[in-house]
C-alpha cells in the first residue's frame, strides 16, 4: 500500500463532480497524504470517478461507511479492491460477522489480484447522533459507552483501525494501545474558521493526542489556493 510517509493529512473532497475532484487532485498531489472521497462522490461518479482521481497518484480513502449483511459487504469490499484504496470505512454497528467477512474479503481479493490490501476502518457512532437519538433506536447506553463498545467489537473482528473524534483519541489509545490506526476528522488549522463543525481540534493537537491521520476538508478545498492551504497545514504540523 502507498501510505503517506510524512504527511498525515487526508483532504476531504466532498463533491459530486468528477471535474472538481480531478482538479483538486491535480493541485494537491504531493501536498497532502491522500484524498478522502465519500458516498456522495461514489454515488455520482462511481468507480470510474475514483480511477480518474487516482491517476494523480495520491492515496485514496474511500469513505463508503458500508453497512449491510456480511455477504453483501464482503462483495462490496471485493469490488473496490481493484480501485486500490488505501482505506475503506464500514459501520461497526453492522456487527462482528459483517466486519470479519469484510476483513477476509479485503485480504483474499487483494492477494488474488496481487494488489495492496485496503486498510479497513470502523465508524462507531456518527457525530450527528446524540444520546436521545440512540435511545430512540433502542440503544440505551450513552454515546461514549457505545463508541467504546463498537470500537472494541471492530478491532476484535479484525479491522485495522477506527474513525474517531479528536476527543476520543486519548481514551482509545489508553484502551487499545498504539496498534489501531486512528483517522480523525473535525480538524481545523489555527488559521481557519470552524464552518459547521461544533468541536474542532488543530492538526498539531490531534497528532499530539495520538492520531495517525487527519481528515481536513473545507479549510483546504475552499481556500483560494488549495495547494497553499495544504502547505500551511503541513508547516503548522512540522512546527509543532
Ligand atoms: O470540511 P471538513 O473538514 O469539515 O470535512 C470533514 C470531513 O470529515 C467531511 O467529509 C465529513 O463528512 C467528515 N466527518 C466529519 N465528522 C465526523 C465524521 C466524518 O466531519 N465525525
Amino acid at each position: 500500500m502507498r501510505l503517506p510517509a510524512d504527511n498525515p493529512v487526508f483532504c476531504a473532497v466532498d463533491t459530486n463532480s468528477v471535474e472538481a475532484a480531478d482538479h483538486l487532485a491535480h493541485r494537491l498531489a504531493g501536498r497532502v497524504g491522500g484524498l478522502k472521497l465519500g458516498l456522495e462522490f461514489f454515488a455520482a461518479a462511481g468507480p470510474d470517478g475514483i480511477r480518474r482521481v487516482a491517476t494523480h497518484g495520491v492515496p485514496i480513502f474511500l469513505d463508503l461507511k458500508l453497512h449491510d449483511i456480511p455477504n453483501t459487504v464482503a462483495g462490496a469490499v471485493r469490488a473496490v479492491v481493484p480501485l486500490g484504496p488505501a482505506f475503506v470505512t464500514l459501520h461497526a454497528a453492522g456487527g462482528r460477522a459483517m466486519m470479519q467477512a469484510a476483513a477476509e474479503a479485503a485480504r483474499s481479493e487483494a492477494a488474488r489480484l496481487h494488489r495492496p490490501r485496503p486498510r479497513l476502518l470502523g465508524v462507531t457512532v456518527l457525530t450527528s447522533l446524540d444520546d436521545d437519538d440512540l435511545r430512540a433506536m433502542g440503544r440505551d447506553e450513552p454515546v461514549a459507552q457505545q463508541v467504546d463498545r463498537l470500537a472494541h467489537l471492530a478491532l476484535d473482528a479484525g479491522l485495522d483501525g477506527l474513525v474517531c473524534a479528536a476527543t476520543e483519541i486519548a481514551h482509545l489509545r489508553r484502551r487499545f494501545g498504539r496498534e489501531p490506526t486512528l483517522m480523525v476528522p473535525g480538524i481545523r488549522p489555527a488559521w481557519s474558521g470552524a464552518d459547521d463543525q461544533k468541536r474542532v481540534t488543530t492538526p498539531a493537537e490531534a497528532m499530539a493526542a495520538g492520531a495517525d491521520f487527519l481528515v481536513i476538508g473545507r479549510p483546504i478545498t475552499r481556500a483560494t489556493d488549495p495547494a497553499d492551504a495544504a502547505r500551511r497545514v503541513r508547516e503548522e504540523l512540522v512546527a509543532n
